[in-house]
């Protein structure tokens, strides 16, 4: 691979490498940005300017504006997000959790969550399914340890809640064709038909709420971008099957701690898990891309970057909510007051004090697992 076609940018559901270009992805797969007169209304209709709204980590959607029309005439919606359990959690992933909970807090309504140990099998070469539903069941801990209710959150583990997905997702694969999902997905003739017959599974959950309590409802996914096609081809359906069009809210995805590309499990050290021991986020960290210079000499005269550096990336996108604080932390680095030694020792205590309380909530998590099986 040439450097060239390294740096190119490839966002699909199961790859996300190069410099990605936000806006051009808005452009071509056709979505809306997330205008402030949209971030106005969210704001009045739930009282708080969330930190991921302010920092335009949310950046992209699709019929978010009918979403919130209807709910201002009475529709409710459910929200629906998931995850693809290849491996354990990264903070990364928690991003649009977190921004779920949120959203089902204000909104007061349903979360659907779908653990995708069936397409984490199909797809990828080396995973056993025990593995997938193993990591589905792990993966569920992260979500639940972020505060979730069982009252009205409901997980679905695809292999073994399949029999309540089936007519659905039956009733969703006789009307994609082919060719729509060759081009949405770019299979190919060596693609096995496992993953070509996927997709019609990850729609069910958009729909599902209808099955079970029989209210007609638009589902709303918090998601991060690369889930796109999915959403393209089940919005072409949805009004034939009798239901609403799914709506979008697209987050950016959280880069790991090397250069470019997204945070991603395949890469573990420049991914923080969530099981992660202090020891280990601290080597990590201290390895980690900054914008910083060859020598600490240079650095203060000159300053450092923090546009490209993924330490001053995770204060801002998680782990710095106070806007006076980042933009002092921004401003002392541009300056070369700060080195980039004082940023990753801040980075490296803040993430080990959130984790040391996420791992306690994860164990605990163990014990009400049960009571957001959807089926229960
Ligand atoms: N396909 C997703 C993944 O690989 C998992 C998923 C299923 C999902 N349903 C979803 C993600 C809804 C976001 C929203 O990670």
């Amino acid at each position: 691979m040439t450097d060239e076609d390294r740096n190119e940018m490839v966002v699909t559901p199961w790859e996300v490498r190069g410099k990605v270009d936000y806006e051009r992805l808005i452009r071509e797969f056709g979505t809306q940005p997330l205008t402030d007169g949209l971030l106005e209304r969210i704001v009045k209709l739930t009282g708080e300017f969330h930190p991921q709204l302010r920092r335009k980590l949310f950046f992209s959607h699709r019929d978010l504006d009918t979403t919130l029309d209807l709910y201002e005439k009475g529709v409710k919606f459910v929200l629906y997000t998931g995850r693809g359990p290849s491996g354990p959690v990264h903070i990364g992933h928690l991003i649009p959790w977190i921004f779920t909970k949120y959203l089902q807090d204000k909104f007061k309504t349903r979360l659907y969550f779908q653990m995708t140990d069936d397409e984490k099998f199909v797809i990828e070469e080396d995973l056993k399914l025990e593995e997938t539903t193993h990591f589905a069941y792990e993966n569920s801990l992260d979500l639940i340890a972020l505060g979730f209710k069982p009252k009205d959150t409901y997980i679905i583990f695809d292999v073994q809640d399949i029999d309540l997905l089936y007519d659905i997702a039956l009733e969703a694969a006789k009307r994609i064709t082919f060719s729509t999902a060759k081009a949405a997905f770019g299979f190919q003739e060596s693609t096995n038909i496992g993953w070509i017959f996927w997709p019609a599974i990850q729609a069910v959950p958009c729909f599902i709420h209808t099955k079970l309590t029989g209210e007609k409802v638009p589902a709303l996914i918090p998601a991060a971008i690369d889930q796109d096609p999915y959403w393209r081809i089940t919005r072409d359906i949805a009004q034939k099957l009798g239901y609403y069009k799914p709506a979008q809210i697209h987050c950016r995805f959280l880069s790991g701690l090397g250069i470019g590309g997204k945070m991603s499990a395949s890469e573990p050290e420049t991914s923080i898990f969530t099981t992660d021991q202090p020891a280990t986020v601290k080597r990590k960290i201290w390895n980690a891309f900054t914008g910083g210079k060859g020598t600490a000499a240079e650095q203060r005269t000159t300053g450092a970057d923090p546009n490209i550096c993924t330490v001053f990336q995770y204060f801002y996108f998680l782990f710095e909510e106070d806007d006076k604080k980042i933009a002092e932390r921004e401003r002392q680095c541009r300056a070369g007051e700060t080195l980039c030694g004082e940023c990753k020792t801040d980075l490296a205590e803040r993430i080990n004090e959130f984790l040391s309380e996420h791992q306690k909530k994860r164990e605990k998590a163990r014990n009400i697992v049960d009571k957001f099986h959807i089926k229960r």
